[in-house]
């Protein structure tokens, strides 16, 4: 039942059970612990409990150091509005990650270069469209609209602050061939598009190429930096080196 779940809910579900099942022991025992230990062993208890559930690596590292943090972050009596700050500007960052499994990073910029060569060949009085499906900062469309002015650039973007900052990033860089909407990428057609880019993860992968293989023209392309669709065979790479070893697999519709 736990793998039906959003990989969030149940590492919180996990927590929960770790920190009933030692207040239960402390309680059956009677013996004294303190915080910091009590923290510790839930901590421990969750990452076990999270490793036989199946969780990713990082769940586990999550699970074991979120309520040895807790207590210490109390310990140091930071003001409570400080942690209602953080947490609306992560929500505004991230308010999108819970249903979509993708969080924010960045392309670096070697791969906007290795971009720049994969666009179509410049055309006298002929464009052509790209659009970056999760536009994060907006960095890769802003790149492109300088070095190919003759492309037109289009970024969608679920994630509230993300949005605005590529929205002002574009107005404020007098992109005019440049433009970003705050939307859902599931609803883009992806027919009006010659270049259809993503920087996603493994998650959205198959659904994304089933829509690419639906909806885009023959003749256009596909590209999807880092992540792969399993059982599709891809038509090129292009090996980045950057600091992540990036790699763009590129489909040919
Ligand atoms: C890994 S970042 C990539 C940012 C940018 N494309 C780049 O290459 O630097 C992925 C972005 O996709 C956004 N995203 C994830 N799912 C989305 C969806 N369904 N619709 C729109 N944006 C989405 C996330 O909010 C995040 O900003």
């Amino acid at each position: 039942m736990l793998k039906k779940l959003p990989p969030s809910i149940t590492a919180l579900l996990l927590q929960s059970a770790a920190v009933v099942l030692m207040l239960l022991t402390v309680n059956v025992t009677e013996r004294y612990v303190s915080p910091l230990l009590f923290a510790l062993l839930c901590g421990l208890l969750a990452a076990t409990f999270s490793f036989f559930a199946g969780l990713a690596k990082w769940w586990l590292v999550i699970q074991l150091i979120f309520a040895p943090a807790l207590v210490l972050m109390l310990a140091v009596k930071l003001p409570p509005t400080l942690f209602l700050g953080v947490f609306l500007i992560l929500l505004l960052v991230y308010w999108s990650t819970f249903h979509t499994q993708v969080p924010l990073y960045f392309s670096s910029n070697k791969v906007w270069q290795a971009l720049e060569h994969l666009l179509p060949v410049a055309k006298i009085n002929s464009d052509f469209t790209f659009i970056d499906l999760g536009c994060g900062l907006g960095g890769v469309l802003t790149h492109l609209a300088s070095v190919r002015p003759d492309g037109r650039y289009f970024g969608v973007e679920a994630a509230p602050l993300p949005f605005f900052w590529s929205w002002l990033r574009i107005g404020l860089s007098n992109h005019h061939n440049c433009q970003v909407r705050w939307g859902n990428l599931w609803d883009c057609d992806l027919s009006l598009y010659d270049v259809v880019f993503a920087y996603l993860s493994p998650v959205p992968m198959e659904k994304l190429w089933h829509k690419a293989r639906a909806e885009m023209r023959p003749g256009t392309m596909f590209i999807s930096s880092t992540f792969n669709v399993l059982d599709q065979t891809h038509h090129g790479t292009v090996q980045v080196d950057d600091l992540h070893h990036s790699t763009l697999f590129i489909w040919h519709m």
